[in-house]
Parts: structure tokens; sequence; C-alpha cells
């Protein structure tokens, strides 16, 4: 498939919606019922409001992916630049891939690869020296994807429900 990629802005994010969505119920799939899932049409108003703030504030990155010449979005996405910890020295400003999502139709044609491909071009045209991605830990697919791209982990998150 041949695949183009192009920087997107505010004026995009509805088109996000239907990905999101489709990502959300991915990750209800992967976390078998271990871990409560909101509605996707909850959880995609909550990410809309803070995919617009981060346009807008200037700290996100969205890149939109589609089959050339044609107009509907079959893949994004969104990269902010974040100010690094205190502990780990990864420069002034670090790239971290907040969302990745590939229309269930168009999955393993390169459309995931293309996307990262594009925000490390952008990253390091802005001078970051390191970024970061964050996957769900029995997402074993797109582990698989990242570690092809270079990422290894480095910070597991641990969860445990509180029950009374
Ligand atoms: C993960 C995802 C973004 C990868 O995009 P993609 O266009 O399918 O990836 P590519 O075609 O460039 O690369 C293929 C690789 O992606 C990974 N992959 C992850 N999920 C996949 C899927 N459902 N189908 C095919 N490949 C998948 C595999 O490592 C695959 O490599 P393989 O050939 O060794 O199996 C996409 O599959 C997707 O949207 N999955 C559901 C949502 C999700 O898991 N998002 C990531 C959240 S952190």
């Amino acid at each position: 498939m041949d695949i183009e990629i192009t920087p997107g802005g505010i004026t995009d994010v509805d088109s996000l919606a239907p990905l999101w969505m489709a990502m959300v119920e991915h990750h209800r799939a992967v976390v078998a019922g271990r871990v409560p899932v909101r509605p996707a049409p909850d959880a995609w108003e909550r990410r809309r409001r803070e995919y617009v703030s981060w346009l807008q504030d200037g700290s996100g990155l969205l890149f939109l992916a589609r089959r050339e010449g044609a107009d509907e979005v079959i893949g994004y996405a969104m990269c902010r630049l974040l100010p690094s910890g205190p502990t780990f020295d990864l420069g002034p400003v670090r790239g971290d891939v907040e969302s990745l999502a590939v229309s269930p139709r168009a999955r393993g044609a390169g459309v995931g690869t293309a996307l990262l491909g594009a925000v490390r071009a952008e990253l390091e045209r802005r001078g970051c020296r390191h970024w970061s991605i964050s996957v769900a830990a029995d997402n074993a697919d797109a582990v698989r994807l990242y570690e092809r791209v270079g990422f290894r982990p480095l910070v597991h998150m641990m969860h445990a429900p509180l029950t009374g």
C-alpha cells in the first residue's frame, strides 16, 4: 500500500474519533476485564479535549496517514513534547508518543511504522534526543513493533485495584 503521511491540526481532530474508539475497544480486549475501560464515546470525549488543548498550546504534534490520493484518515500518531524529569536526563524536551492507532482494516501493512518514522524525523528535526511510548503490558503485538523500531522497556507501571 502506498501511504501518505502529513502533519495534522485542530481541524483534523474530529476525524480521529473512529480510530481512537477502535483503539479503546482493542484495549478492552487486551485487558480482558482485569481493568475497567470507559465506554468508547466517553473515552473519546475526554481525549478529544486533550488533543485540542495540546495542539492549541503547541505541545502536540499530530500526523495523519492516508492511502495515497485518498481522503480517509486510516491512522494517526499524536506525540507530545514534554520536559524530561529530574532523574533521567533525556534532554530539555523529549517526544512522547501518546497515541498510535491504525484502522482495523489497514493494520499490518506498514502504516504504524510509517507514522512512527514521521514522528521520529520531526523530533530529530527539532533537536530532541530521546522519545518514548507507553504500551499495555499485554499488548504483545504492539510491543513487537515498538521493539523493532528501537524502543526498550524503561519504567513498568504497576497497578492494583483498591477494594474495601
Ligand atoms: C499497533 C498499531 C498502531 C500498529 O500499526 P500497523 O500499521 O498495524 O503496524 P505495521 O504494519 O507498521 O507493523 C506491523 C507490526 O505491528 C504490530 N502489530 C500490532 N498490532 C497489530 C495488528 N492488529 N495487526 C498487525 N500488526 C500489528 C506487529 O508487531 C506487526 O509486526 P509483525 O509483522 O511482526 O506481526 C496497529 O496495529 C493498531 O492500531 N493496533 C490497535 C491499537 C493499538 O494497539 N495501538 C497501540 C497502543 S500503544
